[in-house]
């Protein structure tokens, strides 16, 4: 292998050590602890994994968690009075609505009924918006990390050309305004892209953010380029459950300077900073 391996597990570590020095000096110059309450409607079990680990994680780093869980076939209405109780509760800074939601519940009209200052997804119109014309923002967790780990590795980002494969709300969109943000020269290839191997060729950062298991095999990466695997999909492989990436891991880090593994690359850096929005969200609380 000749790329350097981006540890996203260890980075995340730090992280998470930086927000719990921030939270114990909160609570004792200011008496605050920040407060994160995460709504969970319905039992996929993908999200119940993700949604303990962020409780769990959260007590952690020394915040308050707060859990909502609610039956599959809670009424729209009602996950919008739980939403509005936690905009109005001091206590609680951040607040997470995990997705997907179920089919009968409109999740725009959902998302944007969370306070947007309490938005630690950055997911609501407002935050899109401030985010989209570089103004302060809450930041979506996991392109925020992805960045995180760019920014350590290359110092400047200024010049490079970044391609964002994906165009999701979630990752896709607001990591590609992270780079313009950096000036990096951004390009969006989505399933519609015409000949994305040539446009992956030329990126000095490839974001792979799809959810194809390992569609984006090493021959398309440029040599030397750094590469951002966000995918975390579960397949069958040799009679055995593995998770991989959207990128094939052995081929691309023959040619890649630098990748993230999959798992311990991206994943465990978006809930470090979930945990960072909530202490920031607190912060600005708190004046
Ligand atoms: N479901 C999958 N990823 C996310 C995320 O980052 N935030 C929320 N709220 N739901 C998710």
């Amino acid at each position: 292998m000749a790329a350097t391996l981006i540890d996203g597990k260890a980075f995340a570590a730090k992280v998470r050590g930086q927000v719990a020095e921030h939270v114990a000096r909160l609570k004792e110059e200011h008496g605050i602890t920040p407060g994160l309450a995460v709504v969970l409607v319905g039992e996929d079990p993908a999200s119940q994994v993700y949604v303990r680990s962020k409780g769990k994680q959260t007590v952690e780093v020394g915040m308050n968690s707060v859990e909502h869980k609610l039956d599959a076939d809670t009424s729209e209405a009602d996950l919008l009075a739980v939403v509005e109780q936690l905009n109005n509760d001091p206590s609680i800074h951040g607040i997470l609505v995990q997705l997907p939601l179920p089919k009968h519940m409109n999740e725009d009209l959902v998302i944007n009924s969370i306070a947007p200052e309490k938005d630690v997804d950055g997911f609501h119109i407002s935050n899109v918006g401030l985010l989209g014309t570089g103004q302060k923002s809450m930041v979506p967790c996991t392109p925020l990390g992805c960045l995180m780990m760019l920014r350590d590795h290359h110092g400047s980002l200024s010049g490079m050309d970044a391609v964002v494969i994906g165009r999701s709300n979630i990752v896709g969109k607001p990591m590609a305004q992270l780079l313009l943000g950096d000036s990096c020269t951004v390009t969006i290839a989505h399933s519609r892209t015409k000949d994305l191997p040539d446009v992956v060729r030329r990126a000095d950062i490839v974001v792979a953010a799809v959810g194809r298991p390992e569609m984006v095999p090493g021959d398309w990466i440029k040599e030397g380029a750094t590469v951002i695997d966000v995918g975390i999909n579960r397949i069958e492989r040799d009679g055995k459950t593995k998770l991989v990436g959207d990128v094939d891991f052995a081929s691309a880090a023959e040619r890649a300077g630098a990748i993230t593994p999959v798992p311990g690359g991206v994943g465990p850096m978006t809930i470090a900073c979930l945990l960072a929005n909530t202490v920031t969200a607190a912060c600005r609380a708190h004046g």
